[in-house]
This record gives C-alpha cells, structure tokens and sequence, in this order.
C-alpha cells in the first residue's frame, strides 16, 4: 500500500512519512477542534451535528492540515494537493492562468505533475491540441515529443511550443533499450500516441503497463491492424460502403491496435465521401475527443 502511494505522490519514503503524519496530525487537530465547537454551542440535534461535521471537514480539516504541514515541510505538497481536491469537486481550477515555467516548479511541483511524452511522425495537430488542451494545467505537462521522422512537422510544433524533442532511431528502438533509460530519465509518467507510425516494443509496454494510449481513425475492432492507417483506414471503409466510421480511443498493447478500447466516438460516412473528406470529418472528432479523454483518464488515476 505504502509503495502505491509512493508511486502515486511521486515521493521518497521520507516524505511520505511526513505527508502520512501530517494527514494524521491535521485529522486529530480537527476531531479536537470539532469537539470543542460542539461543547462550545452545546449542540444537540443531529442534524445540526451533521451540519458542523460538514463544515469540519470542508474547512477546517484543510486549513488543519496546511498548518501541520508547515513544520514538516510539507506545505507545497499540501497545498497542490488541496487543489486538486478543488479542481475535482469544481471549485478550482480557472484560477491558472499563466504557463509556469520549468525554473518556476518547485521539486514537490514538478513531482506532482504528470508528464506526459507524445509520440508521433506526421504533421502533429492531434499533439497541437493536447498541448493547447493542457498549457495552463499545474496537473500535466507535456515534457517530451519523441518522433521517428526529422521531417515531421511535429517538430516544427515541438519547437515553436518549446518543448523538448527526441528522434529516435529504429535500431534501438526495436533492438535497444527501446529509449527506455531516456524517458525515465525525463520522469515520464504516461505515453499518448498521436499518429505513430512505429509498433510499441514490449519492452516500453512493460515499463509503462496501461500508460500507453492511442487513437485510431476508425471504429475498432474494425479496420485496424497492419496497413491499416492514414487514408488506407478511410478507403476499407467507403470501399466497404460502411454507413458510420469514427475514432477509437485504446490502451495500447504488443498486437497492432488491439489494446482494450476506451473510448469511441462516430461520424455518418456521406455517399459522395473521398478518403479525403472523410479524414477531415475524423480529425474534427478527434481534435475534439482525444485531449479531453487523456485528461480523464489521468485524473481517474490520482
Ligand atoms: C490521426 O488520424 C490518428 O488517428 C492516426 O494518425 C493521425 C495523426 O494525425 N493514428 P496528426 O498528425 O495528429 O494530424
């Protein structure tokens, strides 16, 4: 259980013991502090109890343990922590308006916030609009763009965007590390695929077990596997006089577009409809689905 929580905070055993106290200390100071109201107005009815124990634990159980967590250092860790406990119940979150900057996080920061790699090889506007989608969060960042195309125009995105890029190598992909020892180095919390063209070697899989999504431009099971994708996708499926196509949101595993699927959202496919038409038609879709779904999927993980 210790470990899991280690692994979710993202902190050493040290600061777990201080986070643990100070959950333990703050909860005590509240059960104390909410006694003493109780005896104080001399209140009887329950409802009025459970009105108090509302409020204990809304207000004061935080404030409680923000204090506590001064003395043992804890205070960053707490005070994002209660933020996103906000942003969960909606009564936080707007409030980011500026990008930080990597010299402005604090470690505990940095510690905190998800960082997410793109993986990709074409033009990158799905990767454009998880960036715009995620610019203002303190919850994720997109630290890395990995790539296997110097001519992508994903890297003219990475750069305008100042994000740090990588182009990988097939060897050591598929026969190396797999660039394993990079993205750990870079303390990579989560893999999106976003129009890679490359298999994912069962050695990054491991290392990132159900960390890897990627989007499809057709609705799987359907239209998936080797040679299926681009404009191939959408020709099988005019060809196949399909009435509905759409987007797959997966789980990323060692067969071709087989991980378990999360998400499907579909479009009509039109009588008249090219390869071309019908691309556009499933890139809208997945500019508006693909950013907002690896946001729940990582929220569903804190
Ligand atoms: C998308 O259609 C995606 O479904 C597929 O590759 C395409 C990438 O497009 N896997 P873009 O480079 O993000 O514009």
């Amino acid at each position: 259980m210790f470990e899991r929580l280690q692994k979710k905070w993202k902190v050493g055993s040290l600061q777990l013991v201080f986070i643990i106290s100070t959950f333990a200390l703050g909860g005590s100071l509240t059960g104390y502090a909410g006694r003493k109201l109780i005896n104080v107005f001399a209140i009887e009815q329950d409802w009025l109890w459970i009105l108090v124990y509302i409020l204990l634990v809304t207000l004061l159980w935080p404030l409680a343990v923000v204090l506590v967590s001064i003395p043992f250092g804890q205070f960053l860790f707490f005070m994002k922590y209660i933020r996103k406990i906000g942003k969960r119940v909606g009564l936080a979150g707007s409030s980011e308006s500026r990008v930080k900057t990597d010299s402005e996080l604090t470690t505990h920061d940095s510690r905190l916030t998800t960082r997410i790699v793109i993986f990709a090889s074409g033009t990158g506007t799905n990767t454009q609009k998880i960036i715009d989608h995620f610019r203002n969060s303190s919850a994720v960042k997109i630290a890395l763009i990995v790539c296997n195309n110097r001519h992508a125009g994903v890297l003219k995105i990475a750069a305008k965007e100042n994000i740090p890029s990588l182009i990988i190598e097939k060897e050591k992909f598929f026969r190396g590390n797999a660039y394993t020892d990079e993205l750990k180095e870079k303390q990579i919390d989560f893999i999106v695929l976003a129009g890679f063209m490359w298999m994912i070697p069962s050695l990054l899989i491991s290392a990132w077990p159900n960390k890897i999504l990627n989007i499809h431009p057709a609705l799987l099971p359907k239209y998936g596997g080797k040679g299926m994708y681009g404009h191939y996708v959408h020709e099988a499926v005019i060809a196949n006089k399909e009435k509905e196509s759409g987007i797959s949101i997966h789980y990323v595993d060692e067969i071709c577009d087989h991980g378990p699927v999360i998400f499907q959202a579909t479009c009509p496919v039109l009588e008249n409809d090219t390869a071309d038409s019908l691309a556009l038609r499933i890139h809208a879709l997945e500019h508006k689905h693909y950013p907002r779904v690896i946001e729940e999927i990582l929220m569903s993980e804190v």
